[in-house]
């Protein structure tokens, strides 16, 4: 039975990272790297890589009440929402990389909300 529970959770787990692969990656690269290393390849990218995103998201968007719960579930939103309706008002990326990059164009109609709440739920548990 535990064997069983084990194999679920990690082909849940692979699965989310396939979705990942077939909606976001074409534009975020998803090995972790740092902050410095995407300056020095910037050119060959066309939105910051995912640990990069989600570095600063996670440093920006704080909850005051120390629930990794409400944390979580604060951040998925925004980026659920994010995804379907961006815009550099509500975007916490640096300035520079919206001249770098542009806005993200929004991914309504492309990714099943279902989908997208788990690739978000995924990327935050894994960046
Ligand atoms: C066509 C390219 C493209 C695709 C596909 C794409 N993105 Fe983006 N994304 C960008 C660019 C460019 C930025 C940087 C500018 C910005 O923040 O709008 C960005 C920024 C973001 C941000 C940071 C938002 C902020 O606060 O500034 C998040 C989160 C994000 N993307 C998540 C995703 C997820 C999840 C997917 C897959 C469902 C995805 N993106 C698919 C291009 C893309």
């Amino acid at each position: 039975m535990k064997l069983l529970l084990f194999f679920i959770m990690t082909t849940s787990i692979f699965a989310n990272e396939v979705l990942f692969d077939e909606y976001c990656v074409s534009c975020h690269f998803k090995e972790k790297i740092s902050f410095k290393q995407m300056k020095a390849q910037r050119q060959h990218l066309k939105a910051p890589p995912i640990s990069v995103v989600m570095e600063r998201i996670k440093k920006h968007i704080v909850v005051k009440i120390d629930d990794e719960d409400v944390q979580k579930a604060v951040v998925v939103a925004y980026m659920q929402d994010y995804v379907l309706e961006p815009s550099i008002d509500k975007g916490i990326c640096h300035v520079n990389c919206y001249v770098q990059f542009g806005t993200m164009p929004s991914q309504k109609g492309k990714v099943p909300p279902k989908a997208l709440k788990q690739i978000v739920s995924w990327v935050y548990d894994t960046y």
